[in-house]
């Protein structure tokens, strides 16, 4: 189950998240049991912290009797370390900590830099350093391919007066109560990959799972979990995923999402829910 990206090369469609997971233990449980289900994507990024762990348990990856070309790892890059040069140093550190001798996905993790307003005229500048750097990376074989996450339209019409790569993917919030329709039409028009987080509504998840009947409802129709109504959405509208959970019997569930299909009219009602509700941060207001 992969999607074919802009460049020709292959990206899972589904992968597990890791944000707030840095316990060693935790994570081999879980980074083990999601590769014997069938994950094939890690996603990470410096910021997470969990790069040197993450690391340690795929040096191993032949215990699962998998190829490092098998698997296929995001990481990002640190808002701290944006622009030129910085970025490729922060980049080098990354594939350090992962013990890796590439990586197959590499975000620019947010539009703006550490330190800096969201009106500084810093943010695009180390934005075009940064990407400078990351074209430099692919082009070196070190990084094999190259995207952004929380861009805008605004900050992708403006990469795209720049780049001589194109993104293949940008990361963004995506769920029934905050989706834009404009961004990933535009991502979809601009053959860009729009890979959803939070889908489950964000390290809580309850606003999303527990309260809102809608679902619920649909959940009982389909005889499938409001986690799983809440993924196919997003497989329906031909977005990637990365679910994070820390529990294994979670981590089986989220992946059991090929077996059924939601209806048009279900998946009408379901983005009628959209309230402009965020959970993550906010890239609108970063010149
Ligand atoms: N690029 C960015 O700026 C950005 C921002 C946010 C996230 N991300 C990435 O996207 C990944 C996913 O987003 P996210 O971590 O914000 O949230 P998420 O995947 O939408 O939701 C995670 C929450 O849902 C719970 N959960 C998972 N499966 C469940 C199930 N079947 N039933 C009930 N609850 C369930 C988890 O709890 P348990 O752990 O207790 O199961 C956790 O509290 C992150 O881990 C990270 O890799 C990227």
């Amino acid at each position: 189950m992969k999607f074919e990206m802009n460049n020709g090369n292959k990206i899972p469609i589904i992968g597990v998240g890791t944000y707030l997971m840095k316990d060693e233990h935790e994570l081999s449980q879980i980074i083990g049991e999601s590769l014997r289900i069938g994950y094939r994507l890690i996603d990470t990024a410096a910021v997470y912290r969990n790069e040197t762990i993450i690391g340690k348990i795929i040096s191993n990856i032949s215990s699962y009797n998998l190829n490092r070309d098998d698997i296929f790892i995001t990481t990002k890059l640190s808002p701290a370390d944006q622009g030129r040069d910085k970025c490729k140093k922060a980049i080098m550190d990354s594939l350090e900590r992962l013990k890796l001798s590439y990586i197959d996905l590499v975000l620019i993790h947010f539009p703006g830099s550490s330190r800096s307003t969201p009106k500084s005229p810093k943010n695009p500048e180390n934005r075009r350093g940064s990407w400078q750097d990351l074209e430099e990376l692919q082009q070196a074989g070190i990084v094999k391919n190259i995207g952004v996450s929380n861009y805008t339209i605004r900050h992708l019409e403006e990469l795209f007066g720049y780049a001589k790569i194109k993104p293949v993917v940008n990361q963004i919030e995506v769920h029934p109560l905050f989706h834009s329709k404009e961004l990933i039409d535009f991502c979809k028009k601009h053959s860009i990959i729009v890979q959803a987080y939070s889908s489950l509504g964000a390290r809580d998840g309850w606003p999303i799972l527990s309260t809102n009947l809608t679902l619920k409802k649909m959940a009982q129709k389909y005889e499938k979990t409001v986690a799983q109504i809440l993924l196919k959405w997003a497989l329906q509208h031909d977005l990637c995923i990365i679910p994070k959970t820390s529990k294994v019997e979670r981590l089986k569930s989220n992946f059991q999402i090929f077996d059924f299909e939601l209806s048009i009219e279900d998946m009408a009602q379901i983005n009628g829910l959209n309230e402009n509700h965020k959970f993550c941060w906010d890239p609108e207001p970063i010149l």
